[in-house]
């Protein structure tokens, strides 16, 4: 029997129980000896529950214990999460955990220490959910230099953003029927203002360059300044607007932000609707794919789960150096840098402005809404320095937002 022991019994920890009880006999076959869970860390006690007799309050007790194999954790946070990761990793145990921040903020130290004790530190649930988008760019495209990973990796803000988008519901409202359903936390910062996107956009820049992608180096911006208005025009040029993770990889360079795009009808990200995540990769032999699938969620997340611990069952006695991730470190392009096309929304309808603008910006098309008294521009591509140095000698912004057109 394969033994682990679950860090944190919340919504995912619970989840990686369930799945393990309801496939049992699939599990056994596919690992040959089965899997069992054998201790669970938590601070509550669970009186009357059938996992009681597992729960234990001190880490010492799965730490030191020779029977367990696997240190699933699911506790969320980076402390301490990550000392008890560390010292499972340390002890000769293999982990799993669906922890993007603890992915994120200490990924290549954990995968040095499971490359040096020959154990593996598996994180499939950190990103995407029941999407297996780590695998697939870790194993089933090992032969490919990668272009681009963009991904609406967020749940929370695509609802939101679709809500918005289908519905006409301004901001407020669309949150607030996503904190109702249970997809948006109590205190929705981490989602609106797109930090977990930027997290699971490193974690994939690092492992599509094999080197150490800081997130605190990507540019965030999140969904809250979007309003009906901005959908309004993008209805108008039948584009929709979603919150992106993108990266780019250049001649060695990293291009890299988190914002919401008005996207158009022939990206393939376009039709990633409501709580789903879609990840689009683009490979130099490969050409372009595309994942999509529920990005969260307690059964597809420890699916994840589960599914790493079986490969680890495969890889008991070795560590799977599949993983690029090295130490590293993959500087970020300055967002200044960057180029795109802009869709700016300007007040009024002054007709000496509106020339002005068009003159500062050549070739860009206007757009107009009945009965509003602004106009917008579609810049054509430019780079993010001189777009904004532009608007600076304009004023009378409201807005801009990047867009994805061809
Ligand atoms: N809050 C996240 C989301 C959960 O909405 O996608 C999964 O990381």
């Amino acid at each position: 029997m394969f033994n682990i022991a679950i860090l944190g019994f919340g919504t995912v920890g619970s989840g990686v129980y369930e799945v393990i009880k309801e496939n049992n006999t699939l599990l056994k076959k596919k690992t040959g000896e089965g899997i069992a869970v054998k201790k669970i860390l938590d601070i509550r006690e669970f009186p009357g529950s059938e996992w009681e007799s597992l729960v234990v309050h001190d880490i010492k007790e799965i730490i030191e214990d020779n029977d367990i194999d696997v240190v699933v954790e699911t506790m969320g946070g980076t402390s301490p999460a990550f000392e008890f990761v560390r010292d499972a990793l340390l002890s000769g145990k293999h982990v799993t955990t669906s922890n993007k921040a603890l992915v994120a903020a200490h990924g290549t130290e954990l995968l040095k220490i499971a490359r040096e004790k020959n154990v593996n530190f598996f994180f499939e649930a950190s990103v995407g959910g029941g999407i297996p988008i780590i695998r697939t760019i870790t194993e089933s495209y090992a032969g490919e230099h990668f272009k681009e990973i963009t991904g609406i990796l967020n749940g929370t803000t695509n609802y939101i953003l679709t809500k918005m988008d289908t519905e006409g519901e301004d901001f407020e409202k669309a949150l607030s029927t996503a904190q109702e359903l249970g997809y948006a936390e109590r205190n929705p910062e981490a989602d609106v203002e797109g930090y977990d996107t930027c997290i699971k956009i490193a974690i994939l820049a690092s492992l599509a360059t094999g080197k150490e992608v800081n997130f605190e180096e990507i540019h965030t911006e999140g969904i809250t300044k979007i309003d009906t208005t901005d959908f309004e025009y993008a209805k108008h040029m039948k584009l929709s607007i979603k919150l992106f993770g993108d990266s780019k990889f250049e001649d060695g360079k990293v291009f890299a932000f988190v914002a919401p795009v008005m996207v158009e009808r022939d990206h393939p990200l376009y039709m990633v609707n409501d709580v789903f995540n879609g990840i689009m990769v683009e490979g130099n032999m490969l050409g372009k794919s595309m994942l999509y699938g529920s990005g969260a969620g307690k059964l597809p997340t420890a699916s994840a789960v589960v599914a790493d611990i079986v490969a680890i069952t495969k890889n008991k006695d070795k560590n799977v150096a599949t993983f690029g991730w090295g130490d590293e470190k993959q500087n970020v392009v300055d967002m200044n840098e960057t180029s795109h096309k802009y869709f700016v929304r300007f007040k009024g309808r002054d007709a000496k402005f509106i020339d002005k603008c068009k003159e500062t910006f050549k070739n860009a098309k206007e757009v107009y809404l009945d009965g509003k008294d602004e106009f917008a521009l579609v810049t054509d591509l430019m780079k993010e320095r001189d777009f904004l140095a532009a608007l600076n000698n304009l004023g009378d912004v409201i807005k801009y937002i990047r867009t994805k057109i061809a």
